[in-house]
């Protein structure tokens, strides 16, 4: 147990008659991209109603925990996170400071008011789709004694009661940056959360994404990832009417003055469409990554899945995508250990796997989600069982993602640069295949796009050296400062 008495808060400020009081806000985000997304968009909020946001949750006023339900361990992770903040809580409250809790995201929109019960420090518990009413809803809670709670899926798209980002706030998160194109989910695969915790599926209009994208831009952003939970499900609405495909969206996006690269997050393979693939080759500022979830390479097992797709059918993607841009770098989701996975099942993943060869992965073991009905199948498999079967499977991709970099050696590319490295006179970027690429070189290049020359490989990062500077063109210096924009 935390022994509450060993928390220290600093007093009160003494006179707010000639100082105004800062109000800080911190806001943690668990999950995907979206909830990254999300949470920014939450600081623009908090930052429109006078906080600041800080970093260091000890000196916030209103903490918000941006939060994820996906897996057991993601959703049980909060409620330990909660216990320690409201500890903070109250010692803040013994020197005379008052702190807001907030959880917002997907646990609060699967739990609601439950979460009030297992922790009564909450004070607002809002959904993905509702935290546009923040502000209403911290003055609700000031206004009476009870804890706010707001999990309705609301009829009023919440986009429209965002304000934009600020300049500064742009430029203090880095020169790549999230755009929302497509939200929420209608597949309703046995084992996932995401449509009951998100909604249904929504694209945004393309001139709405199109004008967040320019003002990015405009501030010095060069890399925009399109994101949403089956983003190539994309149908925005196109501003004289008919439905574009996130194929369109992305040649439009390309054609902003200052947007050099595109990227798009997540893919469902039975939304993957030629137009889509033929962008790739098309599409220069398109990157050659391609982030494709199988989960399993077993037919039977994804029929249970309700994936509808076989494997044969990934297989004939992988090929395409291969065939429009040869260097293409793939990358995908895989669950071990679904119910009635056999050991014959868990080798047709392996098997697929060998076929692809990937450059990057993610890999989990199954875990049953209340409410959906992978939970209630019969044939659960065991921990231990999951477990060999996931190291198994991680050592097979881990060898293909340290093969896709040593394949990388001695070619040129360009990096976009966003942070310090390790020590002192290196910085680190992102190739456009998503390695992280070290390399020598002071902070004002961090911002900047520039031509290295991969020179080593390791397990989980490239080592370049630059061979061109950024442009002036395409360089950020001075826009960044000169400093980390993370
Ligand atoms: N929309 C994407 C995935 C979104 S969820 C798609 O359809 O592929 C991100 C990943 O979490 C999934 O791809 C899946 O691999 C994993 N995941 C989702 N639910 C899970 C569960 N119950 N247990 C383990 N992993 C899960
Ligand atoms: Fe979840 Fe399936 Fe929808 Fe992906 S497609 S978010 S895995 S239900
Ligand atoms: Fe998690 Fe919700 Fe994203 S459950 S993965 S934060 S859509």
């Amino acid at each position: 147990m935390h022994k509450e008495k060993s928390i220290k808060v600093d007093a009160a400020p003494r006179s707010t008659k000639n100082a105004e009081v800062v109000r800080r806000v911190f806001v943690k985000s668990y999950g995907c991209q979206m909830n990254v997304y999300d949470s920014q968009r939450i600081a623009d909020l908090a930052g429109r109603e006078g906080y600041e946001e800080t970093c260091n949750v000890e000196n916030a006023d209103l903490v918000v925990l941006n939060t994820c339900h996906i897996r057991e361990r993601a959703s049980e992770k909060i409620f330990s996170e909660l216990g320690k903040i409201s500890q903070r809580k109250n010692a803040r409250a013994r020197a005379g400071r008052e702190t807001t809790i907030v959880v917002a995201g997907c646990v609060a929109q699967a739990e609601g008011a439950e979460i009030i019960r297992r922790q009564p420090a909450v004070d607002v518990v809002v959904g993905p789709q509702n935290y546009h009413r923040l502000p209403q809803l911290l003055a609700e809670r000031r206004r009476s004694r009870a804890a706010a709670v707001d999990t309705d899926f609301p009829v009023e798209d919440k986009f429209a009661h965002l304000p934009a980002s600020a300049p500064e706030a742009i430029r203090a998160r880095g020169p790549a940056a999230f755009v929302a194109a497509q939200e929420g989910c209608d597949k309703f695969c046995s084992f996932c959360v995401v449509p009951y915790t998100r909604g249904g599926e929504t694209s945004r209009p393309v001139a709405k994404v199109l004008a967040e994208i320019e003002s990015l831009a405009r501030a010095g952003v060069v890399e925009i990832t399109l994101i949403g939970q089956n983003v190539n499900a994309y149908h925005g609405a196109k501003p004289n009417g008919g439905e574009a495909s996130l194929a369109e969206l992305i040649a439009a996006a390309a054609e902003i003055p200052g947007v050099r690269r595109l990227r798009y997050a997540t893919s469902h393979p039975n939304d993957m469409n030629d137009e889509l693939i033929d962008a790739h080759r098309d599409v220069e500022a398109l990157a050659p990554y391609l982030h494709l979830p199988i989960q399993s390479g077993s037919d039977r097992v994804l029929a249970a899945m309700r994936r509808r797709h076989d494997a044969r059918r990934y297989l004939d993607l992988v090929r395409r995508a291969r065939r429009a841009r040869p260097d293409i770098a793939l990358s995908s989701d895989f669950i071990v250990g679904f119910p009635g996975e056999s050991e014959a099942d868990f080798e047709a993943t392996l098997a697929v796997a060998r076929e692809v060869g990937f450059a990057s992965f993610y890999a989990f073991k199954y875990s049953p989600r209340p409410g959906t009905p992978a939970a209630e199948m019969a044939g659960q498999v065991g921990e231990a069982t999951k477990a060999e079967r996931l190291a198994r499977l991680q050592a097979l991709l881990e060898a293909q993602r340290f093969a896709f970099n040593r394949r990388q050696v001695g070619r040129r590319f360009d990096v976009l640069f966003d942070k310090p490295g390790r020590r002192a006179g290196q910085i680190l970027g992102r190739s456009p295949y998503m390695q992280s690429v070290f390399a020598e070189g002071g902070p004002e290049l961090i911002g900047a796009m520039a031509t290295v020359e991969i020179v080593a490989a390791g397990p989980i990062s490239l080592t370049g050296r630059l061979v061109a500077p950024a442009s002036r063109e395409t360089s950020l210096i001075g826009r960044f400062g000169g400093r980390s924009p993370i």
